[in-house]
């Protein structure tokens, strides 16, 4: 069952990362994996701030990138360029506890990786951002819920958002991403989603039936999910009938 938290814009950054800090403060061995984007900016600017204040420590981190191009002309559009750079280089996770692709990764690179991952036993809280497609990490629209870390193609749609967000001069074609089936067995999962633009698709994720249509939706059955978003993408949700499936299907249980 999803708990679903409204925070305003200005608390946002803050909120979400204290439930990260929560975490660390209670797992002895964090596992997590971290998007790129811009959706996680402020988290990783308080999670900085913190760990220089020594609230907390990535000395027990592993820290598994979420996903990642399949192409890049230039190695700082890269998403371990991007996790390094604004997060993992300046709160010191041990670079043996750093986990990222290889330019170009194969499918032999996601076995590996997907295996490394249940080497560290699992992940322990899956860090997510939502595409405007519904996509987690780049599980695209027709992704399975059983799903392991893979190559997948991108959409029109998230080539398009590529190359206007992130500079793309080409979009990618393909990419890769931890799985579905992965992230739901992480044992905590923290949804994010932040502006207006989102509102459409947060809308979308509480009203409609889980469906592989809005792969976030596969993720409404996780025991502990928290979905945090700010009140510009929570528009309108307080007038839509909640649909959530579980094993019971129930209306109005996400709470
Ligand atoms: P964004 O991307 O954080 O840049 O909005 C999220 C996503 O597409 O998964």
């Amino acid at each position: 069952m999803a708990r679903i938290i409204v925070v305003s814009a200005a608390e946002f950054g803050r909120a979400a990362t204290e439930m990260i800090i929560y975490h660390f403060l209670t797992h002895r061995r964090p596992v997590v994996c971290w998007p790129s984007g811009s959706t996680p900016r402020e988290v990783y600017a308080v999670l900085i701030e913190e760990t220089r204040r020594g609230t907390i420590s990535f000395v027990n981190v592993e820290s598994f990138a979420l996903d990642e191009w399949g192409e890049v002309s230039d190695v700082r559009l890269s998403c371990a360029y991007d996790l390094r750079s604004r997060v993992f280089d300046r709160v010191g996770v041990p670079e043996r506890q750093v986990h990222v692709w290889p330019p170009r990764a194969t499918p032999e690179d996601c076995i590996a990786y997907e295996s490394l991952i249940a080497d560290c036993g699992g992940l322990t809280l899956g860090v997510l951002g939502i595409g405007l497609n519904g996509h987690v990490g780049l599980n695209e629209p027709g992704s399975d819920v059983d799903s392991r870390t893979r190559i997948v193609t991108l959409t029109p749609l998230t080539q398009r958002l590529a190359r206007k967000n992130y500079g793309f001069p080409h979009p990618p074609a393909y990419g890769v991403t931890v799985g579905l089936a992965t992230l739901m067995e992480s044992r905590e999962l923290l949804l994010l989603a932040q502006g207006s633009t989102k509102a459409p698709i947060i809308r979308r994720l509480l009203q409609e039936a889980p469906s592989e249509a809005l792969p976030a939706s596969l993720l409404l059955d996780h025991p502990h999910l928290t979905i945090m978003i700010d009140s510009d993408a929570a528009q309108g949700i307080l007038r839509i009938p909640i649909w959530h499936q579980s094993s019971q299907t129930q209306e109005g249980n996400v709470t």
